[in-house]
């Protein structure tokens, strides 16, 4: 009889959907709140100059590197290392740390998507039309300060991911998804063509690209490299899980490249609207989470169409988290079926109840739960924290380690291909995998713990 593979797998119908939706998992609420807080937060120029090198020498390297564990791994996260370098190898467990992280990581997006979820809500019914800046700035707090309200959000939200797993609608959802991220970079710059008109448009792009060295900490460098990490979803699982489903390894460096630019580009954009706001209303730059929420209604207040931009506005972010967080959940769910001999029905509800409970913490983290804190920092933030900052580079250290050592000149060969690869450029990355990334990784995280 003929031997089964390990694995029956579906494949991509085409190297362009699976590029989509690797984008589409890497676009999301990172790019569009969370980069623009933190660069806010650590003082502008010099965290977006550390935070993109970090892309380009980092993330990029290693994001190819998971595509490649994925593609020949054939498999979810854990047994792909085992198919590559054998039953019960001690790899695995790097997989493991993986989807423990992609798990945290899923439970306080979720928060945010829910408040996503509830601006949309807001936008629809036009409460961002005619209204003056101070009555937007205490919209999310008022949201905040009610636990049942978060927590009604976060479920909305969770089940909106289980409904869409579960039912199957995934693959309609990546065809949807060619055409609103697409969108999204056209709204996107239709809000920069405002912006552009507004007064504080030069002190926007000078805080944004002006490198003041001063300004940045040996935290902040850990920020700009655990977010570099984070936007890409590197060392989470999620590109292992897509990239199996890959039946070769043809440029898998293009299709990084692709991503990353793109992504990038999405976050920049974001940023320079944000911060042209921000700067012509007179607003505080480093007010951390809320800042999107603070910032963009007042802009959709004082636009022609202002209500249909901001209902399309929240949609589209709302589809970009929601891509996101699918990713997150397909990495868990295709590890439980595969793996617990689970069926798809039950690993997706499996999932959605323990994401559930642990989002309570980060929902409750700004109301009743805003008094517990560890070195200051409430649950929502912890986890954030610990899963971008600590979590994912020592993900990304074991992948670089993996390839570099375990797989290694034959990995260079495959990523590169015969004759790039086995050149000096070839030698050159596989000792950037073996040595310097990983020891780069390491030194800012001992000097950003230090504080
Ligand atoms: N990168 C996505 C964003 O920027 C979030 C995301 C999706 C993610 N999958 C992930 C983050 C896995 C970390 C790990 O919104």
């Amino acid at each position: 009889m003929k031997e089964e593979p390990r694995f029956s797998r579906e494949h991509w119908s085409s190297r362009l959907t699976f590029v989509l939706a690797s984008a589409g998992s890497a676009v999301g609420l990172g790019n569009i709140w969370k980069f623009p807080y933190i660069t806010g937060n650590n003082g502008g120029g010099m965290f977006v100059l550390v935070y993109l090198a970090c892309i380009v020498c980092v993330a990029v390297p290693l994001l190819v590197c998971e595509m490649l564990i994925g593609a020949r791994g054939q498999a979810n996260a854990v047994q792909a290392f085992e198919n590559i370098h054998g039953p019960r190898s001690p790899w695995r467990f790097l997989g493991m740390l993986a989807l423990l992280g992609v798990f945290l990581i899923l439970s306080f997006y979720s928060v945010v998507g829910g408040w996503v979820l509830e601006f949309l809500t807001l936008a629809t019914t036009g409460r961002f039309v005619h209204t003056d800046p101070q009555a937007v700035g205490g919209m999310l707090e008022k949201s905040w300060a009610d636990p049942a309200r978060q927590v009604a959000w976060l479920f909305a939200f969770i089940t909106l991911n289980a409904v869409v797993i579960a039912g199957g609608f995934k693959r309609g959802l990546e065809r949807a998804n060619a055409v609103l991220m697409p969108a999204l970079v056209i709204i996107l710059l239709l809000l920069l063509v405002h912006a552009a008109l507004l007064p504080g448009i030069g002190a926007a792009l000078a805080f944004l690209f002006w490198p003041d060295a001063s300004r940045l900490t040996a935290g902040g460098v850990l920020d700009a490299l655990g977010h570099s990490f984070f936007t890409l979803n590197i060392a989470a699982a999620v590109h292992i899980t897509y990239s199996s489903h890959l039946t070769d390894t043809k440029s898998l460096g293009r299709s990084a490249l692709a991503i990353a630019l793109f992504d990038t580009v999405i976050a920049l954009l974001a940023g320079i609207v944000i911060f042209a706001i921000a700067f012509s209303f007179g607003m505080e730059t480093g007010v951390g989470p809320t800042l999107i929420f603070r910032t963009l209604p007042v802009l959709f207040a004082n636009m022609t169409l202002g209500w249909l931009v901001s209902v399309l506005f929240f949609l589209l972010v709302a589809f970009a988290a929601l891509t996101s967080s699918l990713s997150m959940f397909e990495a868990l769910v295709c590890h439980a079926t595969e793996t617990c001999a689970m069926g798809r029905k039950t690993a997706t509800l499996t999932v959605a109840a323990a994401a559930f409970p642990l989002g309570i913490a980060s929902a409750l983290s700004t109301n009743v739960l805003s008094e517990w804190t560890l070195r200051g920092k409430t649950a929502f933030a912890l986890l954030d924290w610990v899963t971008t900052n600590l979590f994912l580079p020592a993900g990304g250290v074991g992948m670089a380690l993996f390839v570099g050592w375990v797989m290694g000149p034959k990995a260079v060969v495959l990523i590169l291909g015969e004759r790039l690869g086995q050149s000096l450029w070839g030698r050159a990355f596989l000792w950037l995998l073996r040595l310097p990334a990983p020891a780069a990784v390491c030194a800012v995280w001992i000097r950003g713990l230090m504080g």
